[in-house]
Parts: C-alpha cells; structure tokens; sequence
C-alpha cells in the first residue's frame, strides 16, 4: 500500500471545486470503514476474500447448499460490526453535510455512515442490519442466533409466515442491486457537482460505473485511497492516503 501515514496535502483547486459544490456524491467502498477495524474485501492479508471464498458466502446457491456456514459467517459479523464506531472520515463528510447537500452512495453493508450522521445514504448492496426470509422475502425483525467463531455455523431463524429459513439483507453475486438505490446513485451522480470515490476498488459493477456517469458530464472526480485502481489514471485529482486522514483534511480546509 503506498500511504505513508503522513498528512496528505489537499489540492487549491479541490478546495475550491468543494467550496463551491452544492450537491456532493461521494462514493464509497471497503476502504471508508477499514479504519474502524472492518476488513477490506481485497487486501491481499487481510482482505475478507483473501481468507474465504466468496462463491461458498456470497451468492443463493451458497445459502441453498449450507444454509448454516452462510447465516453463521453474517451472523457473526452482524454482531462485531453492531459495536463498531464510525471514523473520522465518517464524521468529516457528516459535517460537510452541515454546509452542503452531500448524497453518500456506497456498496458497505455496515451503518456508519448513518451513525456518523450522514442523512442521505444510498446502500448499493443492501444492508447487514436487515434481515428477511429466503423464500417469501418477508422482513424479519428478532434476535439473530450467533456461532461461537467467525466461521461457526448456526441454523437460521424461521419466518413467521412460511418458516422459511432467514438471510441477511445483502446483495450476493449474482442478484440484483436494489433498484431505488441504484436509480438514486444514478440521478445523484447526474446531480452531482463535484464526486468524490472513497476507498473501493473499483471493480464490482454497476457500482464501479457511477464514476463514468459523472465523467462523461464533465463533473470533477476525485478518486480518495491509498492505492491505485482503474480509476485513478481517469479521475480529475487522486488523493492518496486514508479516509480517516484525507477526509478531515479536505472538510477542515473548507473554511
Ligand atoms: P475492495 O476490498 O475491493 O477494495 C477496497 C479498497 O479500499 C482498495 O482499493 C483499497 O486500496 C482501499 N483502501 C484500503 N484501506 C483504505 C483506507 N483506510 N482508506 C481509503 N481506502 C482504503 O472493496 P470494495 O471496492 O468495496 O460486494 O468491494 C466492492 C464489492 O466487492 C463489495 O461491496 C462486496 C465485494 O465482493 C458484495 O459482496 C456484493
């Protein structure tokens, strides 16, 4: 990873593009919540996807085959991830939400971006706080059963209306994005006067596409990680450092 840790000057002329956005998107991934202790999912150690394999977690057919592996592995995470704070790149773009109509778009299924404060958040790929049947879709609201390790298997509770087994409310690969949140993240980069994209790898599409939508406008794209990505070489300013480090910066700086 090529941050160095230290301070990361923010460019004059993002000051002055951020100072005079009205309506900001910024887009974010697993990299806005590293700094509260949440694994990445493509760190090469420590990245979620690194350690397991997302195709026996991540997708319908996982669930169907070992319904307890696939609730253990979310339920487990549910519970680290209910006691977990929000950064300084969190708040910092929750108080630039004081002086400005900033529209959070992200593919984290964590809440901290709404415990930060952030009003108007859109979540690409669902949410790790909701949960509903496998077969009718219904909402379950309940106590979620927890493994006794990060890998634990644990039966999932039954809907109370067909007993069918319970899933948490994210996108696996292979299923649709929820249309509201992703017509949202459209019209929002549409909108948009100035987009910022924090902390993703940029490769999970139609997520990875929103960037392209405020390209083609001519809208300023900052791309904020510490490493590269396909993004980068495309993007009108690459700030490389952290969240929790560029994010303050860039909202102190505002004035
Ligand atoms: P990735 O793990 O693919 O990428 C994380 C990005 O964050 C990398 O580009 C890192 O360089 C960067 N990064 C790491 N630490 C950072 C920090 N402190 N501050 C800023 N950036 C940092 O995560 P995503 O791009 O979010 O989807 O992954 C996209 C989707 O793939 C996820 O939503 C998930 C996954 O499979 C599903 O599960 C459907």
């Amino acid at each position: 990873m090529a941050d160095t840790g230290q301070p990361v000057p923010i460019p004059d002329q993002l000051v002055e593009w951020a100072r005079a956005a009205e309506t900001v998107v910024v887009l974010t991934g697993a990299g806005m919540s590293a700094e509260s202790g949440i694994a990445t999912f493509r760190d090469a150690e420590t990245g979620l996807w690194s350690r397991f394999d997302p195709q026996q977690l991540a997708t319908e057919d996982a669930f169907r085959a070992d319904p307890d592996l696939v609730f253990g592995w979310y339920a487990w995470r549910y519970d680290q991830w209910a006691t977990t704070r929000p950064n300084a790149g969190h708040e910092a773009l929750a108080r630039w939400g004081d002086r400005a109509d900033v529209r959070v778009v992200t593919q984290n299924i964590d809440d901290l971006h709404e415990r930060a404060g952030s009003t108007w958040v859109r979540h690409l790929h669902g949410s790790l706080f909701t949960w509903r049947c496998f077969d009718c879709g219904r909402p379950y609201v309940g106590p979620i059963p927890q493994p006794d390790h990060e890998a634990g298997r644990v039966p999932p509770p039954r809907c109370g209306s067909c007993g069918g087994p319970i899933r948490p409310g994210v996108v696996w690969f292979g299923e649709m994005l929820p249309t509201d949140a992703l017509d949202d993240g459209i019209q929002a980069c549409q909108d948009a006067d100035l987009v910022l994209v924090v902390g993703t790898s940029g490769i999970v599409y139609p997520a990875a596409g929103l960037p392209e939508i405020a390209l083609g406008l001519g809208t300023p794209v900052v791309e904020v990680n510490p490493d590269s990505t396909p993004l980068t070489y495309r993007a009108d300013a690459a700030l490389r450092g952290t969240a929790a480090t560029v994010l303050p910066a860039l909202v102190d700086a505002l004035g």
